[in-house]
């Protein structure tokens, strides 16, 4: 499989072959497979302009883990702020350094992150790779899908995965659902997604992934009922995210109508299967998107997904530069 100076911006770039790759690379680390030197006198750029935790100190941590050195800056605080393209800031920047882990996005301009980090891909000759922008977050949804195997076992495919929106205050970019979706029917997964009425997905995202089930003999189904989507579930996955067709204060409207019906709680796993997994890639607010007793419920794999960050970005960095 060679991967390697691919771009690495949404899941719907990646075959099925080259998704499971990744994630054998992922579970081979994990188990100690020694990637100490793969990134050895290599130097990687973190551009955020939006907050992160998990994100910003795994790849800081993943990278200095295969030997090389991983540097933040904060979008804020670069020239960037004084109207300095983003083209010119990326030629400048391919100069220093070997590759750039990039989170973008206003989810008041919907598109807006994924031109900028196609412009950064188009206009340098290092790879980027998406951190987060407006439409996709794919390290944290190939992390999440090695979660699931790690989990529901080898025939993780056939298991019933429902993706649910929940309530939060904080409008938050849609990318975990559109890249869990992506990489999940071209995997074959068994995935429903469950949303108020007015929170529908990118429709490219949608038809992409119906097209992908009817060669990868995965299910996608839709449901604007979590109660009816919960039954028979074996991962029910909360995420938050803002409507793509309304403005903010349309959206906070219609979010806080239906705040109380669309938070994950012990009602919702008496539905689902006895031995079913809550799953959520933080930040969460108890008593928002699911209750307290369920987040930190025996049912919960919050924190062995974040960890799992970790595992599943070295394995992506491994496959971009060279390992194979
Ligand atoms: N899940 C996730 O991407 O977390 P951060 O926003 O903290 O990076």
């Amino acid at each position: 499989m060679n991967l390697k100076n691919r771009d690495f911006i949404s899941l719907m770039n990646f075959n099925n072959e080259e998704l499971q790759f990744i994630m054998r690379l992922s579970e081979d680390i994990k188990n100690g497979t020694d990637v100490s030197t793969v990134l050895k006198n290599k130097n990687i750029g973190l551009l955020f302009g939006v907050a992160s935790t998990r994100t910003r100190i795994s790849f800081q941590v993943g990278v200095q883990q295969m030997g090389g050195h991983g540097e933040y800056y904060n979008a804020h605080d670069l020239q960037l702020i004084h109207k300095e393209s983003l083209i010119d800031t990326g030629r400048v920047m391919e100069r220093y350094i070997d590759g750039l882990v990039v989170r973008m996005y206003d989810m008041n301009n919907y598109g807006a992150g994924r031109i900028a980090l196609n412009l950064l891909a188009e206009n340098t000759n290092i790879p980027v790779i998406n951190a987060l922008d407006d439409k996709d977050h794919p390290c944290q949804a190939l992390g999440d899908i090695f979660t699931m195997k790690e989990k529901l076992g080898n025939d993780y495919k056939k298991k019933k995965v429902v993706v649910t929106w929940g309530y939060a205050e904080r409008q938050k970019s849609p990318g975990v659902p559109h890249s869990l979706m992506t990489a999940g029917s071209t995997l074959g997964m068994n995935m429903v997604i469950a949303y108020p009425k007015g929170f529908d997905l990118d429709e490219e995202y949608v038809e992409f992934s119906k097209k992908q089930v009817q060669s990868s003999g995965g299910k996608l189904e839709f449901s604007n009922d979590i109660m009816e989507a919960s039954e028979g579930a074996d991962v029910i996955y909360v995420k938050s995210w803002k409507s793509l067709k309304k403005s903010s204060d349309e959206d906070m409207i219609m979010r806080n109508n239906v705040r109380d019906k669309w938070c994950v709680s012990q009602k919702h796993f008496e539905r689902a299967n006895p031995e079913a997994i809550f799953m959520n890639c933080l930040p969460i607010i108890r008593g928002q998107q699911a209750t307290a007793d369920v987040i930190d419920g025996k049912q919960s794999v919050i924190y062995d997904q974040a960890e799992n960050r970790l595992h599943i970005q070295k394995a992506i960095l491994a496959a971009i530069y060279g390992y194979k």
